[in-house]
């Protein structure tokens, strides 16, 4: 009975001091991905290594595609290039100036390809 009584207040609570700081503009709401935007990028770097269409390009057949990965997997490696967690001396360089909204633009658009890469359920 008590235990119901303060849950109920304190999500109340929680529900009212969330709506206060998000029209505060101290929460900002996650933003959609761009992938138009992430597409430029794709193509102004990325291209030249993975292919516009994430499939790869000729001249390196055993660099990764990237065409239709889950995107959060897309968004670890480059999050782990960054850090350094994962190892790479091309994408390390390659990661390294990407901002968050620039990663989660153009992992976006790479997920959004048709390829051969798929999550089996
Ligand atoms: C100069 C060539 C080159 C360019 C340009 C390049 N990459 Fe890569 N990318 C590679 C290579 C080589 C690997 C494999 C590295 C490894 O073994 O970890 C790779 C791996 C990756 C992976 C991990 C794939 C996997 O299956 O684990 C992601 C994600 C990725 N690249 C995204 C990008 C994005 C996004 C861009 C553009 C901002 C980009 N790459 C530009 C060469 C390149």
């Amino acid at each position: 009975m008590f235990t119901t009584f303060f849950k109920t207040l304190f999500s109340q609570r929680a529900t009212a001091l969330l709506a206060a700081a998000l029209s505060a503009g101290l929460i900002a709401p996650a933003q959609a991905a761009d992938i138009a935007a992430g597409a430029d990028k794709a193509k102004q770097v990325c291209s030249a290594c993975h292919g516009l269409d994430g499939l790869g390009v000729a001249a390196f057949p055993d660099y990764p595609r990237l065409a239709g990965q889950h995107v959060e997997y897309l968004r670890q490696a480059l999050g782990q290039y960054q850090s350094g967690a994962r190892k790479n001396p091309i994408m390390g360089g390659m990661a390294k100036p990407l901002t968050v909204d620039e990663i989660d633009n153009v992992t976006a658009y790479f997920a959004s390809l048709p390829g051969p890469l798929k999550v089996i359920r």
